[in-house]
């Protein structure tokens, strides 16, 4: 299969499973399709890059993935390990190591700021803190202090707080057909990075 033809059958799965599960809330004021348009606009409104927004578009991806397979512990408030689902899918289907970590460590990202930051417990929405409890509670002390020694903890705790934002019930954003369209430009792009990559390496022969 040519890297144009998978990269279409990626973006037109993500698109169906928008298209059948978009419309569930898992406990929030607003459809998952909301929630994941809401996140990226934020980012952009924030002057956050392309990539950074792709990843609070597609963070929640995981229920999806869930919903799809028909996994028994989804509930109503979706799947409590849909991070490391979502960015499982992701990673194999090329997404970048950036966006990919950030998704995988939205859950631990909460968790982490219930334990160092005052009152961010409080302001979870209630679903979160449904959640919260399922995912392990917030970190201990010891935890935190390993957890902030993560290289990109910056973009770790910039797309949590946009997913705390990203609640609202009503907010202007651009449709699905533009989410898609950057999630298509960034594979492209990392099929690029990596072909080079793949092409500056020395190679192995033996003189
Ligand atoms: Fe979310």
């Amino acid at each position: 299969m040519s890297q144009t033809t998978s990269i279409t059958n990626v973006i037109a799965r993500i698109e169906s499973m928008f298209t059948t599960y978009g419309h569930e809330t898992y406990g929030e004021d607003c459809t998952q399709l909301q929630h994941a348009q809401q996140c990226g606009t934020l980012a952009l409104e924030r002057g956050l890059d392309e990539e950074l927004a792709l990843a609070a578009f597609l963070h929640d991806i995981g229920h999806f993935i869930a919903r799809d397979k028909a996994l028994d512990a989804v509930d109503a408030y979706g799947y409590s390990r849909h991070s490391d689902l979502g960015a499982d899918f992701l990673e194999q289907h090329g997404f970048s190591a950036r966006i990919v970590e950030v998704i995988r460590e939205h859950v631990r990202a909460k968790r982490y700021l219930c334990a160092v930051s005052k009152g961010y417990a409080e302001r979870l929405s209630h679903a979160s803190r449904v959640t919260l409890a399922q995912q392990g509670g917030p970190m201990t002390a010891a935890e935190s202090a390993a957890y902030r020694r993560r290289p990109n903890l910056a973009d770790i705790i910039q797309l949590r707080q946009l997913d705390d934002a990203g609640k609202l019930p009503d907010m202007q954003c651009p449709p699905l057909t533009f989410w898609l369209r950057l999630a298509r430009e960034q594979l492209e792009a990392s099929a690029a990075a990596d072909a080079s990559t793949r092409s500056a390496r020395p190679s192995a022969r033996i003189e």
